[in-house]
Formats: structure tokens, sequence, C-alpha cells
């Protein structure tokens, strides 16, 4: 099936039903834009941040990881700008007061809302941070922000993760977790919301080094989509030039990907010098210089900073999986997801309800699932039952039926093949791990 054929209509409709994304507090009618991860969208979603983590922190000698705080003291985000210049040009119709971002329509043109033309009030900044209070006093000493971004705290605590951690730099700190921004116009369903995660890690170097560290960021960035299925002619390397560049940022490359609604940023990645650490040192009176511990030079490291979505990774990676096909005149949809990625790695299926067959699928299941995330699914016919499992993406069924009472043999279906082997039940385990390593 042709990519740019995949329609946003197919992924939202599989999303839902599958139990993959629902549209948030569903029963009350839904809120605008707020989405909830399902049994199998929260499978998914943690399974990439998982191996985000795996690749990006636990592998590597030259990074640790961190879990900071999602309201900081709002002089962090004096500090970093945030305040003064985290905002998007917002235009409202005046005749039925919808609100737009500027830069997403074309102001000269009807209103997209009531159709009234030339009718937009100029644009004027509005900050997108969300603001709360904390403690019972609602006023300005009680003002708080929810963070915007997960790496200003990973810039507050540098100096305490260098020293805790001991680490020389080059060495880089991540982070996943959730960030809100209260955006004019959310949409393209996970797209584009208010509250999201970001999986980022802010890369430390030596100044004179960061352009061998951008350019090796970037291949780590695109070995990355290839990992997570996504097709390299999907992809575009945007270079963000002049005004559109973040405050921080003296380069960004955006890597954007074809989602069916158009070319879109899924990830970012930035060198945003040392005006972070240079920023918080002023404000804070902290030093936040390095010392090399073996020439004795002294100071602030710059930061590579490459950035990733985890909603747009979880968008790009089902439109990248998502197929349909003809098998015997019928359309089979297929989420050729990585194995990695999918929900359940396999299948049990027995090919009856009857208990001479529960009985050795049941443990079997149990067997398995100490391995492996495991589905086992017992209604409708066996063709169903595979389809179902085709559509949420599980790499291998095992189906359990009335000759394995006799001769001990299970049959292993492949999802993306549909080829089917018959193996000794004892052998499952070893020759399923083998196959999904
Ligand atoms: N620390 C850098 C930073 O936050 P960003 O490009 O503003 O950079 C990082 O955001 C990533 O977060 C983006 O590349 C995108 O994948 C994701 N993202 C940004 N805004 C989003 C939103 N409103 N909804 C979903 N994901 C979003």
């Amino acid at each position: 099936m042709n990519k740019s054929a995949v329609t946003m209509d197919q992924i939202v409709s599989l999303a839902k039903q599958r139990g993959f994304v629902f549209p948030g507090s569903d029963i009350y009618g839904g809120l605008a834009n707020s989405w909830d991860y399902g049994p199998l969208g929260s499978l998914l979603k943690n399974n990439i941040q998982q191996a985000w983590w795996q690749r990006f922190v636990e592998r590597r000698r030259d990074m640790v990881g961190v879990d900071t705080a999602l309201i900081m003291n709002p002089k962090v985000w004096e500090a970093s700008g945030h305040v003064e210049t985290f905002a998007d040009p917002l235009v409202e119709c005046k005749k039925c007061h919808t609100r737009f971002r500027a830069d997403h329509i074309d102001t000269d043109k009807a209103c997209e809302s009531c159709g009234e033309s030339g009718q937009f009030t100029d644009p004027a900044a509005f900050n997108l941070m969300f603001r709360t209070f904390i403690g019972p006093k609602e006023d300005a000493a009680a003002q708080v922000y929810l963070r915007p971004e997960t790496a200003q705290g990973m810039f507050v605590d540098w100096p305490l993760i260098q020293q805790t951690s001991r680490k020389r730099i080059p060495f880089g700190v991540a982070q996943i977790g959730h960030a809100f921004r209260n955006e004019i116009t959310p949409g393209n369903f996970i797209f584009r919301t208010r509250e999201f995660d970001i999986m980022e890690l802010e890369y430390f170097i030596h100044p004179d080094t960061w352009e061998e560290h951008f350019d090796a960021w970037l291949q780590e960035m695109r070995d990355w989509t290839a990992l997570c299925g996504m097709a390299p002619d999907s992809l575009h390397e945007v270079e963000i030039a002049g005004d559109d560049l973040a405050h921080y940022s003296k380069r960004t490359v955006d890597i954007e990907f074809d989602f069916p609604f158009g070319q879109e940023e899924l990830y970012g990645l930035a060198y945003r010098t040392d005006f972070d650490l240079s920023s918080h040192g002023e404000a804070s009176g902290q030093d936040m210089a390095y010392t090399d511990p073996d020439t004795g030079e002294q100071y602030i490291p710059h930061v590579i900073e490459p950035t990733f979505g985890v909603n747009r990774t979880f968008l790009a990676m089902l439109v990248s999986a998502y197929t349909e096909e003809k098998v015997e005149d019928e359309t089979r949809t297929v989420l050729r997801l990585p194995a990695w990625a999918a929900p359940y790695k396999v299948a049990v299926l027995p090919l009856s309800k009857k208990e001479e067959l529960t009985k050795i699928a049941e443990p079997l299941a149990d067997e398995l699932g100490e391995h492996f995330s495991v589905d086992y699914d017992i209604t409708q016919s066996i063709g169903k039952r595979y389809r179902r499992q085709d559509e949420i993406g599980t790499p291998y069924c095992v189906t359990v039926d009335f000759e394995s009472l006799e001769d001990k043999q299970v049959t292993i279906r492949e999802r993306d093949t549909m080829m089917q082997e018959r193996v000794p039940l004892a052998d499952l385990p070893a020759i399923l791990q083998e196959k999904l390593s």
C-alpha cells in the first residue's frame, strides 16, 4: 500500500476500535484534543519509551538519566527565556471570535470557522505556558508554570548531576516526561495536543567540538527512525533558518515526516550553545562552569539537544506500519510494527473453547507470558482472530488444535507472510525467543 495513501481516518478508526487511543473524557462528550492511550496504546507507548531509554541511556557509558519535577521555580522560566519569548502569534476572527495561529492560516482569506473575510485582529503574542498556583492563595507570588519542555530540569540540575555522576565531558543527560503547552490550534489527532511526552537529551560538550557532535547526533536520530520502521523517503531534514530559529539555538535541523495531513515536524536537533547554563548561572548566582580534570581548563559547557516527541513517534509508527492488502478477495489490514514495539509479541489461540484445548493453551500462555507480552483469545473463528492480531501488529500467533493433543506440537503463524510452521510444544519458548530477538 502506498504510504501517502494511508489516511488519518484509517489510523484514527483503527486506534479507537482496537484500543490504542480513545477520545479523552468520552462519556462526558470528550474534551477537545484530549486523548487517552488504551490497553494497546499504553503498551506501544511504553515500548517506544523503553527502547529509547535502553538505546540512549542504558547502553551508553556517556549518558545518565534523570526524572525532574514538572513544576519548577518560576525563575527557571524567566532565565530560560520562556516567559518572554515562548509565544505563538494569535489572531481572532472579529465575527465568530475563533482564535487561530497567525502562521497557520492566510489572514487575507475567509475565516475557516464562519466564512467571513478580512475580519482578523492584528497578531498578538500568546504565551504557551500553562499557569497555575501552588497552595491555597491564587496570587502572583504563588503563580507557577507547568513545564513546556523537560530540558530545563536537566540544565538547572547540571552541577549536581555532574558532581554525583562524576561524568567527564562529553556526556549527556536524558529524560522522558510530560510537557504542557497551551497550543492555540491543537489538532490532527495526537500530533499537536496540549499535553504530551518528550524524550530528550542534553549532550554537554566543549564548544570547539559542537559540529562533530551535531553530526553524530543527527546520525543517531536517523538510525532511531529506521529502528522505528519509518521509511527514509518519508523523512526530511530541514535546516531552520533566521527568525524561525528558537531564541536559544545557533543551529537547528528539524526531522519532518510525511504524515497523512502533510510534511510536519517529528523531531528536532538543536545546538543550544551555552545559552541555558549561562543564563541559569547568571540568574541564580551559581557556578555552572566545568573544569577539565586533565587540562584544568574552565568553561561553561555547550549543549547539543536531540529531542523526540513520544506521541509523534507513536503516530509516525502507526502510519508507517499500516498496510492493507488483498487476500482471497478480502482486505487484510496489517500493522507491520517492528517486533520490539508490538503491544503483544505473541497471541495464543486455541482452535476451540473446549476444555481439552484450553487446558493446554492457558498454561502455555502463562509460560510464554514470563518472556513476552502475550494475548490470549478464545472467541470467534480462527480466521477472524488471526485478522484481529494482524490489525494490532502481533508478530506471531500460536494455535493449539486437536492434533496438538496427539503430537504435542503447535502451529506458529507469522504476521507479515502468514506462513505457518508446526513446532514441538516443548521447544516453543526457545523458538519464539530466537525469532523475536
Ligand atoms: N527542548 C526542546 C523542545 O522542547 P520542541 O521542538 O519545542 O523542542 C520537542 O519540542 C518535540 O516535542 C517536538 O519535536 C515534537 O515531537 C514534540 N511536540 C512539540 N509540541 C507538541 C505538541 N503540542 N503535541 C505533541 N507533540 C509536540
